[in-house]
């Protein structure tokens, strides 16, 4: 017999794998796993070239997509322009950046370009829409309770709504929301994260959600990296666990080719938790642009979601391109979103190979677990 989990996502491992990358998506899904497509930085039409190329890969087996709505931003319900917005941004900000690069040896643009942001939430429902098109078996969202749009387009089409939650209340909150998979998602994250650690967080999420009677099934995130890790949060009561940062340094992810060399020398401290990035506290690979940001250690404050993101994303990028040809200003501003986890990823792997060694390796953790009692 399949667990719950696995027969309701058809799968044969609960193993579920964010990730950018579509290959990344196709390859865990097309191993036994569940791979979620994060669309949140596509274009409506980007995003149906994606799924389409998905849809022919994995052959009708299951696979998700991850929009990000937040519930709350800068300029929210105002109907602004990316001009409109961008205007928000202080001068002075401007001016702090230019001199971070400047003290970088990176000569400024000649114009200083903001980004659009995948964070204001204007293109989630179009993003869902061309998500329902397909035929997707999950729709995540993070930062908040789903809008009620997501949530009644899962109704509709059978598919279902998960969100992310960093805390204890949230989790209530989702399931009062009608959401329908939790993910409860510890500190150790990549990624937008809260500040409970995953060990913690899930059952006190699983606690609260016995209490009002829920059987909403949680997976477990934050710092999963190996099978043994998966094992444990499954011991503790989750369904499954949802990972993110071990698909950075798979051949098939698209990570920044200096960003992977950063993840593969970096230990599990050399992450840092910083809203320097999108404005909301995210866990990344600590660099000098990361502590220019931390407010508390002399650095700036760092402005609302999605300000930030807008000031931030081409800079990050522009570094991205200049660190890869070696650049030293460059190399010592580059961050990417990763979770302490990262401690524990010290090779460059197929992801299929991820997937089979986290088979393994649950699966020794099993026996262990039922080896660790007299008969
Ligand atoms: C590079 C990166 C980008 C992420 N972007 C998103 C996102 O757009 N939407 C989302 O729901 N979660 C996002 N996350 C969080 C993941 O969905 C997942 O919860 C997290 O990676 C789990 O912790 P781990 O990184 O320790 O595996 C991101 C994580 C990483 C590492």
């Amino acid at each position: 017999m399949k667990p719950v989990i696995c027969e309701r996502f058809g799968i044969d491992f609960p193993l579920f794998a964010f990730s950018h990358c579509r290959d990344v998506v196709a390859a865990v899904t097309n191993a036994g796993g569940f791979g979620v497509l994060g669309a949140t930085a596509y274009t409506p039409e980007r995003l149906d070239r994606e799924l389409s190329w998905i849809d022919e890969q994995v052959g009708g087996k299951p696979y998700g997509a991850d929009i990000i709505v937040p519930a709350k931003f800068e300029g929210k319900g105002e109907n602004l322009t990316r001009d409109q917005l961008a205007d928000r941004i202080p001068a002075e900000y401007r001016e702090f950046v230019a001199h971070l690069l400047a003290d970088h040896g990176i000569e400024p643009e000649a114009k200083q370009h903001l980004g659009g942001s995948a964070l204001s939430g204007d293109t989630g429902r179009e993003l869902l829409d061309v998500a329902m098109s397909h035929p997707i078996k999950l729709i995540a969202n993070a930062l908040g309770v789903p809008p009620d749009y997501m949530i009644e387009a899962g109704r509709e089409r059978g598919v279902p709504v998960a969100a992310l939650v960093g805390a204890r209340e949230h989790a209530v909150k989702q399931v009062q929301a009608g959401v329908d998979l939790i993910i409860a998602q510890g500190t150790e994250a990549g990624g937008h994260c809260g500040e409970v650690s995953t060990l913690v967080l899930v059952p006190e999420v699983l606690d609260a959600l016995g209490e009002m009677g829920s059987d909403v099934p949680v997976l477990a995130a934050g710092g999963i990296v190996t099978g043994r890790q998966m094992a444990a949060v499954v011991a503790m009561g989750a369904a499954g666990a949802w990972t993110g940062s071990v698909w950075l340094t798979t051949e098939e992810a698209e990570t920044a080719p200096y960003t992977v060399q950063k993840m593969l020398a970096a230990t599990s401290r050399d992450t840092v938790r910083s809203a320097g990035r999108t404005g909301k506290p995210a866990r990344q690979l600590k660099s000098e642009w990361t502590d220019a940001w931390l407010p508390n250690s002399g650095g700036r404050q760092p402005l609302p979601l999605p300000l930030q993101n807008m000031l931030a994303e081409p800079i990050i990028r522009r570094v991205d391109v200049l660190a890869a040809q070696g650049h030293p200003g460059a190399q010592a501003l580059a961050t990417y979103f990763v979770g302490q986890g990262v401690g524990l990823m010290n090779k460059v792997k197929p992801a299929r190979e991820v997937v089979r060694e986290f088979i393994e390796d649950y699966l020794a953790a099993t026996e262990r677990l039922s080896n660790s009692l007299p008969d």
